[in-house]
């Protein structure tokens, strides 16, 4: 679609002679199409009314953006974020998940204690985040109240929308960063409940118990009451790694599988037996069992990919065609500093290339994945976690991106798919992002 412009009723607004890419119009074929017309995306309020060939006469007078002949995406959704390992992205990978946390993770998220090395530490996070592709993201902070509550204010500030948790664990970790007990986790996790829930628009917390290993049964119950108390969603790790999941078994023999421990509590996706419904994110599900995958499905239970960190941390590979093809809600995560990159672009590849692996080494019944479907986990795949987001249809929160491929020289000229893909490819998104939009507002 050439010579698009983007309007919006806000005050500030965007048109533009462009190539437009609408991810939904990728995800059923894998093929672009290239039509020669000139198109508008239409903002009202923050929302999408969608994409217009001649703009109805009503929004005429809207302010128009204008960005020439740049490519506009939907934003980025980052699933899985640990906003506290920013700092030691791309060092001390040369360890297993279980020894990586103990070795290297857990001294760094112990500084998070001092609100001083959290403030400049968060600043550096939320900056490098507000510059990225990523419009949303699902984030993990440390168990210390304070510096979450920073983080959570920080973030508000930036204009991106995110759930942000406040850790939950109680066992097996360095004793600083262990909280005392049960008790003292669930009071503290009340007070942040209760002090952020009201304050921000764009800012909401999940609840975020670390992962099994690190949260005994009795505060598995306390979460339980709180997630009861207030309704929030919930964030974990699953099936991440072999260690990972052999502790596990150790430490919960009576469940036949990891995820089973989790919906025990009621935390894991919906349950209509019970009338419960706990929206419900879990990274990584490498290794999880056909019984597993069938409870994921079944309660809509959302798998955040991390295919960078599970790379870095020789975790193993998640079979994403396997979960795309029984219908489950999967999206990309980064997974700092597991991931040593911020960028979703980057998991886009990572999450192609490793299920080229996959079909090639592990099963061949699973074909790869193709660039319009690791688009669409990068964007409509996770935004369904937010709402309607990921899409510039009628009705989906306005995010968008703007890149400008131009500095990408090519001696022939590209068709939209080409451009597209090689925007992606080559990591446009941390050289050129021109303009991004959050829920209709310009943030950068
Ligand atoms: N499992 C429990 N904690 C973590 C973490 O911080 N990163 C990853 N990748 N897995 C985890
Ligand atoms: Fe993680």
């Amino acid at each position: 679609i050439r010579d698009c412009s983007i309007i919006t009723d806000m005050s500030s607004s965007v048109s533009m002679t462009i190539d437009n890419v609408l991810s939904s119009s990728f995800c059923e074929s894998g093929v672009a199409t290239t039509i020669n017309v000139v198109v508008s995306l239409l903002c009202v309020n923050g929302i999408s009314k969608g994409v217009f060939e001649v703009l109805p006469e009503k929004f005429k007078n809207l302010p128009i953006y204008d960005y020439g002949d740049a490519l506009i995406f939907p934003g980025m959704i980052d699933m899985h974020v640990h906003a506290p390992q920013f700092a030691f992205r791309g060092t001390s990978m040369d360890l297993e998940l279980m020894d990586w946390l103990n070795r290297y993770t857990f001294p760094e998220e112990e500084k998070y204690e001092d609100l001083k090395y959290a403030k400049k530490a968060y600043d550096m996070f939320v900056k490098a985040l507000k510059e990225s592709a990523t419009t949303r993201s699902v984030i993990f902070a440390t168990r210390h109240r304070y510096a979450t509550e920073l983080l959570m204010e920080l973030m508000e500030a930036s204009g991106l929308i995110s759930y942000v948790g406040k850790v939950n664990m109680d066992r097996e970790a360095s004793d600083n960063l262990t909280e005392k007990n049960a008790d003292v986790s669930a009071y503290t996790t009340f007070g942040w409940i209760n002090a952020v829930k009201d304050k921000f628009t764009r800012t909401k917390p999940i609840l975020t118990p670390r992962f099994i290993p690190c949260c005994t049964d009795k505060l598995m119950e306390e979460l339980r009451e709180i997630q009861m108390a207030y309704g929030i969603p919930v964030q974990s790790h699953l099936s991440e790694s072999k260690g990972e999941i052999d502790f596990v078994k150790f430490l919960r023999p009576k469940n036949s599988f990891y995820g089973d421990s989790y919906n025990e509590y009621d935390l894991f996706g919906k349950n209509d037996d019970i009338g419960v419904d706990v929206k419900t994110v879990m990274a990584h599900c490498v290794w999880s069992t056909d019984e597993e995958v069938e409870l994921m499905h079944k309660n809509g239970v959302f798998v955040a990919h991390c295919p960078a960190s599970n790379m870095n941390l020789t975790s193993g590979i998640a079979p994403i065609r396997k979960y795309l093809d029984l219908g489950l809600n999967v999206g990309l995560g980064s997974d700092v500093a597991g991931g040593h990159s911020l960028s979703i672009f980057r998991a886009i590849t990572d999450a192609i290339q490793v299920s080229k692996m996959y079909f090639r080494m592990v099963n061949e019944n699973y074909k790869p994945l193709v660039f319009s479907e690791s688009f669409y986990l990068a964007t409509k795949g996770g935004g369904e976690f937010f709402g309607k987001v990921g899409s510039f249809e009628d009705g989906y929160d306005f995010d968008a991106i703007v890149l400008n491929d131009n500095v990408l020289s090519h001696p022939q000229t590209l068709n939209l798919a080409e451009r597209m893909e090689r925007a992606v490819y080559l990591g446009l998104d941390e050289k050129n992002l021109t303009a991004k939009f959050v829920a209709g507002t310009k943030v950068l």
